[in-house]
């Protein structure tokens, strides 16, 4: 069975609550469609205004990050329990900002992954090499121990439903995309991965994302590949374009 397209918007730290329902407004009619999962990653603070303006359309809403912790002492963090109650169905983990500007390691995505799965949230777990080891010819061997370690102890069933987003962090922001051909390598990369540690129903069934720079102009083409599921889709997600996007055939 073809695995079905997944779209999310990464809005990062750019929506006060009001302009994210105004967005919400812009978009409805421009992401429509029958058949792809259209997602709105946002902030904590806007995630209850857009859970309450997206109802009745085909727009899930996911998280941007969340803790591993169950509950308690933990000052401004966020709950697996606080976000499916506010509506949240996906969260994002391991965005290469939150590796890079917090520390966060394999180790603790591990757990978030572990956690999200454990609440029935469904992560977007993602994975991504420098410009520097790109150069250095290492990309599909960090990209793998990031896979492992990011996913220990999840089982096969649990990985055939999550969601995998491979974003080079030289391309994310920069308007500098991965050529179609450098996407698809990794994509496909992941999707062996998967088959060798979870045997290949699996990796047939697990979604990946490409995620940087993805616009109106390169998506179809991205898409178009064998093993490309959709897009993790930064600053293009906060325009009308997101729409041409989601509707890029
Ligand atoms: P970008 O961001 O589309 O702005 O490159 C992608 C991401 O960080 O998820």
């Amino acid at each position: 069975m073809a695995r079905r397209k997944i779209v999310a918007g990464n809005w990062k730290m750019n929506m006060t609550p009001s302009q994210a329902v105004a967005l919400c407004a812009e978009l409805k009619d421009l992401v429509k469609s029958d058949d792809v999962d259209v997602v709105y990653c946002v902030p904590a603070i806007d995630i209850i205004p857009v859970v309450e303006a997206v109802k009745g359309t085909n727009v899930a809403v996911g998280a941007e990050d969340m803790s591993f912790e169950e509950k308690g002492a933990f000052t401004g963090e966020i709950s697996a329990d606080m976000l499916l109650d506010a509506g949240v169905k996906y969260v994002i983990i391991g965005h290469s900002e939150r590796r890079e500007y917090h520390k966060e390691d394999d180790a603790s995505l591990n757990k978030k992954v572990l956690k999200a799965i454990e609440k029935g949230l469904t992560p977007i777990l993602c994975c991504g090499e420098t410009l520097e080891q790109r150069e250095m010819g290492i990309t599909l061997d960090w990209i793998r121990t990031q896979i492992k370690s990011d996913l220990k102890d999840v089982t096969a069933a649990q990985v055939a439903e999550l969601v995998i987003a491979y974003e080079p962090i030289w391309a994310i922001g920069t308007g500098k995309t991965a050529t179609t051909a450098q996407a698809e390598e990794v994509c496909k990369a992941i999707r062996e991965c998967i088959a060798e540690v979870y045997g290949t129903d699996t990796a047939e069934k697990v979604r990946i994302q490409y995620g940087g720079s993805v616009n109106a102009g390169n998506a179809a083409e991205l898409f178009a590949q064998p093993n490309i599921d959709g897009g993790l889709v930064g600053g293009a997600s906060l325009k009308a374009d997101f729409g041409k996007i989601v509707c890029y055939k």
